[in-house]
């Protein structure tokens, strides 16, 4: 596996790859690599001839008051499992190689509407950063596919708008969330959790199929379902910041019980966010 630092270097390597006709296959993530992140890297490498792996700590989808700071960072580890999942290159620019004139005063990508509501909600401009470096790294790479998790899945939502309005031409691929045995989502953010805070933890993702188990059942009131979803988490320790049923297509609340919905939930568990979905249907492609 190669390693860049630079957008000269990567261009020129691609460039080769290009004239060679390979299909190039992007997985961007922002590093502290777990299983979730070689799922993709072993998806891509289904997908096409050339994997590139980015790591970049986008400082323009943190909040001043988020965990930029402290948002776990290990190259070594990573290149090493890179490497062995059989990435073919990996970019890690340097703030200043991707944001060379600062980070104020940037043109920027906004989806609107889906940008706005939940997580979007809670952090306001964050996705328009995610956006706006997902896009500058479709514009570096030029990938044929580009792959990312569900269990990001408003993320996803965003960035295959943005890909829709904006005609990139590429192909976004989802792959599923993997999950410890216990259940809880892999998240690079679980790092920060305690101890006792780790054995509440899966209590997320039992919450969502508690929830599921009621509607495969026939319940179909879906306030009344969000409302003990949330009680159940907040006696379990949980702050939530929403757990909501939607529709798979827009995150919009649903208007008919056919249509593929999901559930959706983000809560605080001491100082760290954690988020998970449930998909009550099969994915809408
Ligand atoms: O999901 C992530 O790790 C990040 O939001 C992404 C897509 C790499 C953009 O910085």
């Amino acid at each position: 596996m190669i390693t860049l630092t630079t957008i000269a270097a990567l261009r020129k390597e691609v460039a080769v790859w290009r004239q060679e006709h390979q299909r190039i296959a992007l997985v961007p993530t922002m590093g502290n690599l777990h299983a979730g992140h070689l799922r993709l890297i072993a998806a891509a490498r289904e997908q096409a001839t050339r994997v590139i792996a980015t790591i970049f700590v986008n400082p323009l989808q943190f909040a001043a008051h988020e965990d930029l700071a402290t948002y776990p960072r290990t190259p070594a580890e990573d290149q090493a499992a890179l490497s062995a999942a059989g990435c073919d290159l990996l970019f890690m620019p340097a703030e200043s190689e991707i944001y060379p004139h600062g980070r104020k005063g940037l043109t920027f990508v906004e989806v609107p509407g889906l940008s706005e509501t939940l997580c979007g909600a809670s952090r306001p401009g964050h996705f328009r950063g995610v956006a706006t470096v997902v896009n500058l790294l479709f514009n570096l790479v030029q990938p044929d596919v580009a792959l990312f998790g569900r269990k990001d899945f408003q993320q996803l939502r965003v960035i295959e708008q943005m890909v829709a309005d904006l005609h990139l031409p590429l192909q976004i691929v989802a792959i599923d969330t993997v999950r410890e045995v216990d259940g809880l989502a892999m998240s690079s953010r679980n790092g920060y959790l305690n101890a006792p805070e780790r054995l509440l933890a899966p209590q997320l993702y039992q919450t969502l199929t508690a929830l599921r188990q009621r509607i495969v059942a026939g319940e179909r009131d879906w306030l009344r379902l969000e409302a003990s979803g949330i009680a159940a988490l907040s006696l379990a320790g949980f702050r939530p910041d929403y757990l909501v049923i939607r529709r798979q297509s827009d995150l919009q609340p649903p208007q008919q019980a056919s249509e593929p919905l999901i559930i959706l939930v983000a809560a605080w568990l001491g100082r760290t966010r954690l988020i998970d979905n449930l998909l009550l249907s099969p994915p809408e492609e």
